[in-house]
């Protein structure tokens, strides 16, 4: 592909040229629908109808006076695929990290966008409040920060201000969401606490393809329908709690939660906590939890391989996904392998995986080697079998004097929209 930085030095294509080429109804057909079709323009140069960086495919290289005619051609298709564009409304449903960049994608090119948060602000994982709120999805804890470095997470076109961490905490990465939406002028665009309760095909859906939703303001009985040409589903996976079947739970008479509905570990202090999973929020809610807990169990399924967040000085992400790497898995494998290694021994703590880490969703973390290590966390196997105060263990061990179990174990595939979604 060859990128054309500066078309007006091959062709006169200021918009007042394309308005005089459309005056003189430049024959599309004569040069060929599909050379022009054929041509890309590079997303970041969609967002203004700039006519001096157009990327076309090599074969659109103009050298004659016919190619140039071909290439003005080509930008008064897109400027009528934009104009079209322009014309969509479009229903974005949810204002968390997808919600808010699907509105300025759709915003860059021109459509009627709104985008419905049923809760009474932008951000979803990322805002933050002490208790639940009504309806919500997994959302970070207190103490949380990101498991992907600034860098590696953010928007490629909107920097975390200078003065952010390496690793941003919640109300940071909460606050660049906002500035990015205020930035790109998503804000005005969402709805806040208008929950969208149905989303129906409209009558002419099998000729248009529009669609109707149908949304409810937060306290009001009233709802209200609108037609969409488009509709962007951007409502978060986080929602429906994976519980294991574990034989004897109904038997089970202390408390127990899902890392979902988890806040904070001071509520926990002083009890014993067994801990499910190992994945994230297993490591995080117990190594959260031992500061206050009188002892944290945390039993584990696979075993998982942990990384710290500075690897080398530097950031693990940057350190591990490099380009080379990832193109040669098993140096990543290895190379991942000694990291966690290095931090601390996975076998003598229990927790090793039998596969190598790159059969693993990566675990971070940088607490769990120091709190096993000082005995405030004890691993052990998976969990079979659950009793009046206590549970069994694979290895036959059994733990009595549990107070609260919770469950890290991950969530179910979602698919609520789909019921919600009427044929
Ligand atoms: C605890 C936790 C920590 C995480 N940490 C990281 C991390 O450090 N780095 C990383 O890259 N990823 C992380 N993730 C993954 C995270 O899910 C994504 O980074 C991202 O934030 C997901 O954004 P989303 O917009 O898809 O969904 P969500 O953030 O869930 O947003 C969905 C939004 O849709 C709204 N909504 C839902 N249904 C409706 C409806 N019917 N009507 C109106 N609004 C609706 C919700 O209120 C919510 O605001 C983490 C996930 C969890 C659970
Ligand atoms: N920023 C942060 O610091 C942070 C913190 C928490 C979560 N997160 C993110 O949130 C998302 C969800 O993470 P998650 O940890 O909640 O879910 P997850 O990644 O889906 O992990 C669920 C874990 O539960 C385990 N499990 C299931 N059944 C089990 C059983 N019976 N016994 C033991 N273990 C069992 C699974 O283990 P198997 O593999 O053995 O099946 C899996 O490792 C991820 O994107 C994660 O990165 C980020």
């Amino acid at each position: 592909m060859d990128t054309i930085q500066n078309l007006d030095q091959h062709v006169a294509t200021s918009k007042t040229d394309i308005i005089r080429s459309l005056n003189q109804q430049v024959a599309t057909e004569k040069y060929g629908k599909s050379q022009l079709l054929s041509s890309t323009l590079e997303t970041e140069q969609k967002k203004s109808f700039n006519t001096s960086a157009f990327c076309l495919s090599d074969t659109a290289q103009p050298e004659s006076e016919v190619d140039k005619e071909g290439i003005v051609n080509c930008i008064l298709l897109q400027f009528q695929e934009k104009c079209e564009m322009a014309m969509k409304t479009v229903a974005v449903i949810g204002a968390g990290v997808s919600g808010i960049t699907s509105t300025k994608a759709c915003l860059e090119q021109g459509m009627d966008v709104t985008c419905y948060e049923m809760h009474n602000d932008i951000g979803g994982i990322w805002y933050y409040t002490e208790h639940s709120r009504p309806d919500e999805g997994a959302t970070v804890y207190d103490f949380l920060m990101t498991n992907t470095s600034r860098e590696m997470m953010r928007f490629s076109d909107f920097h975390f201000p200078s003065s952010a961490p390496a690793f941003p905490r919640h109300r940071e990465m909460h606050a660049y969401l906002h500035s990015y939406a205020n930035k790109f002028g998503v804000t005005k665009h969402v709805q806040l606490e208008t929950k969208v309760i149905a989303l129906q095909k409209s009558a002419g859906h099998s000729s248009d393809g529009t669609w109707i939703v149908v949304t409810q303001r937060k306290g009001e009985n009233k709802k209200e329908t609108k037609e969409f040409d488009a509709v962007i589903v951007s409502c978060g996976f986080h929602r429906i709690p994976n519980i294991p079947e574990i034989e004897g739970f109904s038997n089970f008479k202390g408390e127990w939660s899902h890392s979902k509905t988890f806040k904070s570990a001071k509520p926990f202090t002083g009890k014993r906590v067994l801990v499910i999973g190992n994945a994230n929020s297993a490591l995080d809610t117990a190594t959260g939890m031992a500061d206050y807990a009188e002892k944290v169990y945390l039993s584990v399924g696979q075993g998982c391989w942990v990384v710290p967040r500075l690897t080398n000085r530097i950031t693990y992400d940057t350190f591990l996904l490099r380009r080379w790497h990832i193109s040669y898995l098993g140096i990543l494998d290895r190379k991942w392998r000694k990291v966690c290694e290095d931090y601390f021994n996975h076998r003598e703590a229990g927790i090793r995986a039998s596969s190598g880490p790159i059969h693993h969703f990566p675990t971070i973390n940088d607490d769990i080697g120091s709190r096993i290590a000082c005995g405030k966390i004890k691993v052990v196997p998976r969990t079979v079998q659950f009793l009046t105060n206590g549970v069994r263990l694979e290895d036959g061990t059994v733990l009595q004097d549990i107070d609260h179990v919770v469950f890290a174990t991950g969530f179910q595939p979602d698919h609520n929209l789909l019921v919600f979604i009427i044929f």
